[in-house]
């Protein structure tokens, strides 16, 4: 394997607040602790692919903490859907000597890093989304971010559903898991939280609100998954994918309204929060994780490892195989959900 002490990082994939305190953390722990040198590559894999970098030093990385989105940019480019793998990123790896590269990125971006570095790129893993579904981690960056933000639209829906008498359907993101649904029900105190990973009866949801109602609370608040199957009997929406072939979410909780509104008499009405809970300024906990991920990927990179991600596991970050990571979408567990549950009505 080549041997270089230039570390290339790149963010792939949707993006998520939290990834300028990785590229952060990665370009400041390569350079002060490693003597490395740093090639911050652009927009993804499509920058490897087409050769479009830049040098990052210290300075280049200050003051962006704070800031959401990424620097460097992303795409959904994919080197195994639109290249033909390694051959389609040696050029730039070999033209800007890089050794290892950090990629920050989601199942997809680390399911395609995985098979580069079978094919020998070396590569560190650092899991981003606000999802929180990557397998091997606790916790992914970006997760606690969109959790206030929902917390907080659910805190705002909840003061003027309570004016109106109303339903109020409040739709999360998080792809084919439940994580944000779940998480910003209980804090925002949800009535009914319906995810992919546990099936839901909508006369049984217009009971629990219809006997919330009698009891004098007049008006409930539901959030909804993006990724839970549309209402029994109604079709599936017409959807895109994505370069790594994820269905385009978003807009179930349309379909449900109509039905929740036939079955309590209860006006209802949406609300879909979409890409709301991706922007901003990362909470302080995702800028510490980020942080945390990023020094130890930097320092694994300057060990030599390669094919490892580095995981939350309980106060530690470790480093897993990333086949591990990504063979394992990890969903809401029934533990959790019954406790968000107890609380429904
Ligand atoms: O994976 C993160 C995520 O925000 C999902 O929650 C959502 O379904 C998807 O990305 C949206 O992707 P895009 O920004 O490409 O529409």
């Amino acid at each position: 394997m080549r041997e270089s002490n230039v570390v290339g990082v790149l963010t792939a994939g949707g993006d998520c607040p939290g990834l300028n305190a990785v590229i952060r953390a990665v370009v400041t722990r390569a350079t002060e602790r490693h003597d490395a040198e740093v090639v911050g590559i652009l927009n993804g894999w499509e920058g490897l692919m087409e050769g479009r970098t830049r040098p990052l030093d210290r300075d280049a990385v200050r003051g962006i903490l704070a800031r959401g989105g990424t620097i460097l940019g992303t795409s959904r480019m994919d080197p195994y859907v639109h290249g033909d793998g390694y051959e389609s990123v040696r050029r730039t790896v070999e033209s800007n000597d890089i050794g290892p590269v950090v990629v920050i990125g989601g199942d997809g971006t680390l399911r395609s890093a995985l098979r580069l570095a079978e094919e020998g790129l070396k590569v560190v893993g650092v899991p981003k989304t606000i999802d929180n579904d990557i397998g091997a981690t606790d916790w992914t960056f970006g997760f606690d971010t969109a959790l206030e933000i929902a917390t907080e639209a659910i805190d705002r829906i909840t003061t003027t559903a309570e004016s109106h008498n109303r339903i109020m359907l409040v739709e999360v993101m998080g792809r084919t898991k439940g994580w944000i649904a779940t998480y910003a029900g209980m804090a925002g105190g949800a009535d009914a939280i319906l995810i992919p990973e546990v099936p839901y009866d909508l006369e049984a949801v217009a009971k629990v609100i219809r006997g919330r109602h009698r009891r004098g609370h007049a008006y409930s608040v539901v959030v909804v998954a993006e990724g839970i199957e549309p209402p029994a009997g109604v079709q599936a929406r017409e959807g895109t994918t994505d370069a790594f072939g994820f269905k385009r979410l978003g807009g179930v909780a349309y379909q449900i309204a109509p039905i929740l509104e036939d079955l309590t008499g209860f006006e209802t009405r949406v609300t879909v929060l979409g890409h709301l809970q991706r922007g901003g300024t990362p909470t302080a906990f995702d800028r510490v994780l980020g942080t945390r991920m990023g020094v130890a990927a930097a320092d694994l990179a300057a060990a030599g490892a390669s094919g490892v991600m580095v995981a939350a596991r309980g106060a530690r970050i470790v480093p897993v195989p990333l086949a591990e990571a990504v063979t394992d979408i990890r969903g809401v567990d029934h533990e959790t959900f019954d406790m968000a549950a107890t609380f429904f009505g």
